[in-house]
């Protein structure tokens, strides 16, 4: 590794959010999977049940791996049977190889890699019993908090459907340079940020939120407000290539990626996002990227869509109790966002796919035809044939600057390394949650710093981690 590469964020560098989740927040999310785990055997009346037996195993072991962290055990490779049943990539035991010579634990090796791993570990314990090996152990908190982002999901919707005529009359447009561009650049601006607030739900920072918190996240008065938070914004060079691409496709089909990041109204926010571009003619298909398992919580799984979709139209599942008159309308337009959603996959011009390589430990400098191991090529050559790939929230931001302790002046050229100049457009929506923060301009990680310190004594540089900013980085892919 050259000597301008920094290291990576440590589970161990005192005074990082970092090391706060590993030691704070990782024993929280395990035990709240405990606790899930218990509702759900206190749910089966056959306590002598394979299901009931295999379940309290998995309580058990949960338990116990919850111990491991506060414990700040040893972290082991995976076994073989643990490789098989779960289909775990040699990357993680490789990864052990590597760095034998080292004593890693829980808090003390980098937070990327054991972030991952934690995950993978959970994955095991429910892949070695039939009766669970495909449940979804995050799937209720999803629920619960999709649900109880009714008021910014009708909001959305509405927006969306009273704004689809003007959509449309940019798709239908015979001269696309004689419609009325700017319009479409401020509509686009809108629904970017849309779609990058969604961001702001994630269930892994907002396991204890209240209605009233959610829905201070995600309305439009709330997206006005957090304008000025977006502190690095490339909003307009995207817009300057995509704009192009609308005005001079000569019958050339638009793609534009997601790789996903959380379920419910985030993945709600990027539907939103999606059926946008798909209406103006901005893009012909989106091909949406989710996760092969349950993962970092919130994160979408394939069935997550599916999910999300039939929410919308059960009338039950934002109002469980009696719907009353003036329920009706906000129901219909809930229905009809679920037509758009099931219209654009049953027509192909929404697709949703998923990739081991997305929940390896992997770092996307590995999104390269020389990673031939963990489908970093297969990755590649499928996002090479995108016009634009958008990578949604903080893990795929701290995957795509390695999570390394970059200064944060570091321009977002240098910090992505070869997907700078690997041929993939990409463009990244983030609210910040972690340490790692690049392309900031001079003096303003300081003065942040500084007013964040004055709440939060010891922790300035954690405005950053606090998920009350967000960055738009793009790279056109030809540095
Ligand atoms: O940084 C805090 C954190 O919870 C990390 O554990 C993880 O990288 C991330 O946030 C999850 O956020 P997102 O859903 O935006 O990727
Ligand atoms: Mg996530």
């Amino acid at each position: 590794m050259s000597d301008s590469i920094p290291r990576r964020f440590r589970t161990d560098d005192k005074g990082t959010f970092g090391h706060h989740t590993a030691t704070v927040r990782w024993p929280i999310l395990v035990q709240n999977m405990v606790d899930d785990m218990q509702l759900q055997l206190a749910n089966i009346k056959d306590k002598e049940s394979v299901a009931f037996k295999q379940g309290s195993e998995i309580l058990q072991q949960l338990s116990q791996l919850r111990q491991e962290i506060l414990n700040d055990s040893i972290l082991r490779p995976f076994t073989e049977r643990e490789i098989e049943i779960a289909n775990i990539p040699a990357s993680f035991n490789e990864y052990f190889s590597i760095h034998h010579s080292e004593k890693l634990s829980w808090i003390a090796s980098e937070w990327l890699f054991t972030e991952v791993y934690l995950y993978r570990r959970v994955n095991v314990i429910f892949a070695n019993y039939d009766n669970w090996e495909n449940y979804d152990i995050f799937n209720n908190l999803k629920q619960s908090t999709f649900q109880a982002s009714k008021f910014g999901v009708i909001e959305l919707a509405m927006r969306y459907k009273n704004l689809l005529p003007e959509f449309q009359k940019f798709k239908l447009a015979d001269d696309k340079n004689n419609t009325d561009l700017g319009l479409l650049k401020t509509i686009f601006k809108e629904f970017i940020e849309i779609s990058l607030w969604g961001n702001a739900t994630d269930l892994s920072l907002l396991t204890n939120a209240t209605l009233e918190d959610i829905k201070s996240i995600q309305g439009a008065k709330a997206r006005q407000d957090s304008e000025s938070k977006i502190v690095v914004n490339d909003t307009d060079s995207v817009w300057l290539d995509l704009l192009n691409l609308y005005t001079n496709a000569n019958g050339d089909k638009i793609r534009i990626d997601f790789v996903l990041d959380n379920s419910g109204f985030e993945l709600y926010a990027d539907l939103v996002f999606a059926g946008f571009l798909l209406q103006t003619g901005l893009a012909d298909t989106c091909v949406f990227h989710a996760k092969d398992i349950p993962y970092m919580v919130s994160d979408v799984m394939v069935k997550d869509l599916d999910i999300l979709s039939n929410d919308l139209c059960d009338s039950s599942f934002f109002y469980p109790d009696a719907i009353a008159e003036s329920d009706k309308a906000d129901l219909q337009i809930l229905n009809f966002f679920a037509d758009e959603i099931k219209t654009f996959i049953r027509s192909g011009k929404l697709l949703i796919k998923t990739d081991s390589f997305w929940t390896t430990d992997l770092d996307y400098w590995n999104i390269a035809p020389s990673e031939n191991k963990y489908h970093g090529d297969i990755i590649y050559k499928d996002l090479l044939e995108s016009d634009l790939v958008i990578f949604k929230g903080d893990l795929n931001y701290r995957k795509l600057t390695g999570d390394r302790t970059w200064d944060r002046t570091t321009p977002w050229s240098t910090a992505i390394g070869p997907m700078a100049s690997n041929g993939i457009k990409s463009l990244s929506l983030r609210t910040c949650k972690a340490d790692v923060q690049v392309a900031l301009p001079p003096g303003l990680d300081e003065k942040f710093t500084q007013e964040w310190e004055i709440d939060h004594p010891g922790n300035g540089s954690w405005w950053c981690s606090s998920g009350k900013w967000a960055v738009i980085c793009y790279s056109n892919g030809k540095d």
